[in-house]
C-alpha cells in the first residue's frame, strides 16, 4: 500500500546534503564575457542592478574593469567613475558608456565637476583602452586605466544609468533613492565594496519572497505531507489528520502563491539577468500546487473505483512538490547569498523535519506489520 519505504526520509535528507555547497559566490561570479575575460574580484553592487568586475595591478597600478548595467532605456548609457576627492557625483572621474551618432557602442571620459550637461574631458587616471558593447538589456563597459596614486588602493567609486544621450551627450540620470545611492568605496586589493547602506527596497523584497518561499514551499508542504502519509496510521487520528493536511497545505499555498508573485515581481524589475531554473521551478510548483488544491474538489469516494488513480496522482504530485520545493530552496539560498547561518538553519530545519519522518515511518511499518500478523492470526485461528 505504501510507497518504498524510508524514501521520504532519505529524500530530504540526500536533497538537503547533495544541495548544500559551502560556497559564497555572488551573481556576478557566474558571469562571463565574450572576449574570455577574466578578473580577480567582482561584486554585485547594491543599486542599479549593476556589477563590477575588476583586477588590479598594484605594480603598475593599472585597473582593468568590466561594468555591466542595464540603461535607464534602451538608448540610455551606463557609467561607472572614480572619486578621487569626495564621495558621490561631484568630482568624479566617469567612465560613460553609450551608442554614438553612428550607432556604435562608444566610451567616453568626463570630469564631473558641476550638475549640468556634460563635456567630454581628460580625467584624473590614463584610459589604456576602453570598449561596450550592448547585449540582453546590459551594456558592458570595459577599461583598463593607470590610476595616478600608487598607494590608493581604496577608492570611492559612483555608478549612474540614465535614459538617453542627445547629441553625443549623455542626458541627466533620474533622483530616485536608487540613483543618489549608488556609491560606496572599493578595495582594489581585497575585493570588498560597500555601498551605501539603508532604503535598498530591493534586498528587502529579496528577503521577503526568500522568507515566504521558504517557510511555505521549504516547510509547510513537507510537514503536511508528513501528516497525510503517518497521521493516517492512527484510526484515533481519523479524520483529524485530514483537516491538519487540508489546513497545512491550504495555508502554506496561500504563503506560497505570495512568494511567488514577489519572485515574478524580482523577476521582472531585473533586467538582463534571469535565473531560468529557478524561475521555471518555480512556476511548475505553482501549476503543481494549484492543481493538488483543486485535487480537493475533485477527489472520488473512498469506494469510488477511480479513488486508486486519484490517489496515485494525488501523492505523485505530493512527492514532486516535495522534491521541487526543497531544490528550489538551495537554489534561491545560491541566488540571494544570505549569510551562512540561514543556509545552516534551513538544513537544520529540514533534517529535524526529515529525521521526525524516518522515525515516523519506523513506527508506521511496525504497525503495519503487526496488524498484518495480528489478523492473519486471527484467521488461522477462525479457520
Ligand atoms: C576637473 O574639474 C575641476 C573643476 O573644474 C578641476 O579643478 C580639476 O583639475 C579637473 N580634473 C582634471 C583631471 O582635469
Amino acid at each position: 500500500m505504501e510507497p518504498s519505504s524510508l524514501s521520504l526520509a532519505t529524500l530530504f535528507l540526500l536533497t538537503a546534503v547533495s544541495l548544500f555547497s559551502p560556497s559564497h559566490s555572488a551573481t556576478c561570479t557566474s558571469q562571463t564575457f565574450t572576449n574570455n575575460k577574466l578578473y580577480a574580484f567582482c561584486n554585485d553592487l547594491p543599486f542599479l542592478n549593476s556589477y563590477l568586475h575588476w583586477s588590479y595591478d598594484p605594480a603598475q597600478s593599472t585597473l582593468s574593469i568590466a561594468f555591466i548595467s542595464p540603461p535607464a532605456r534602451p538608448h540610455g548609457w551606463v557609467s561607472w567613475a572614480i572619486n578621487p576627492t569626495s564621495t558621490g557625483m561631484v568630482g568624479s572621474q566617469a567612465l560613460v558608456a553609450f551608442r554614438d551618432a553612428k550607432g556604435e557602442m562608444t566610451v567616453k571620459t568626463y570630469n564631473v565637476s558641476v550638475y549640468g550637461p556634460l563635456t567630454e574631458s581628460k580625467v584624473w587616471y590614463e584610459v589604456k583602452e576602453s570598449s561596450a558593447e550592448f547585449s540582453g538589456g546590459l551594456i558592458r563597459l570595459f577599461a583598463t586605466l593607470v590610476l595616478p596614486e600608487k598607494e590608493k588602493t581604496t577608492v570611492n567609486h559612483v555608478w549612474q544609468v540614465g535614459p538617453s544621450v542627445t547629441d553625443g551627450v549623455p542626458d541627466k540620470h533620474e533622483f530616485q533613492p536608487a540613483n543618489l545611492n549608488s556609491k560606496g568605496s572599493l578595495d582594489l586589493l581585497r575585493g570588498q565594496s560597500d555601498g551605501a547602506s539603508g532604503g535598498d527596497s530591493r534586498t528587502q523584497k529579496r528577503n521577503i519572497h526568500g522568507i515566504l518561499n521558504v517557510v511555505s514551499w521549504g516547510i509547510m508542504f513537507p510537514i503536511g505531507i508528513i501528516i497525510a502519509r503517518y497521521l493516517r496510521t492512527f484510526p484515533s487520528a481519523d479524520p483529524a489528520w485530514f483537516y491538519l493536511h487540508i489546513s497545512c497545505q491550504v495555508s502554506a499555498y496561500a504563503i506560497g502563491v505570495a512568494g511567488w508573485a514577489t519572485g515574478l515581481k524580482l523577476g521582472s524589475e531585473s533586467k538582463g539577468v534571469t535565473y531560468y531554473n529557478h524561475r521555471n521551478i518555480g512556476i511548475a510548483l505553482f501549476a503543481l500546487a494549484t492543481v493538488q488544491i483543486f485535487a480537493l474538489l475533485l477527489r472520488p469516494n473512498k469506494d469510488h473505483k477511480y479513488r486508486f488513480y486519484w490517489n496515485i496522482y494525488h501523492h505523485g504530485f505530493g512527492y514532486a512538490i516535495l522534491t521541487l520545493g526543497i531544490i528550489n530552496v538551495f537554489k534561491g539560498l545560491n541566488i540571494l547569498q544570505p549569510e551562512q547561518k540561514w543556509r545552516d538553519a534551513y538544513i537544520i530545519v529540514i533534517a529535524v523535519v526529515g529525521g521526525i519522518a524516518a522515525l515516523l515511518e519506523a513506527i508506521t511499518w511496525t504497525i503495519v506489520l503487526r496488524r498484518k500478523r495480528k489478523t492473519k492470526n486471527d484467521k488461522s485461528t477462525k479457520a
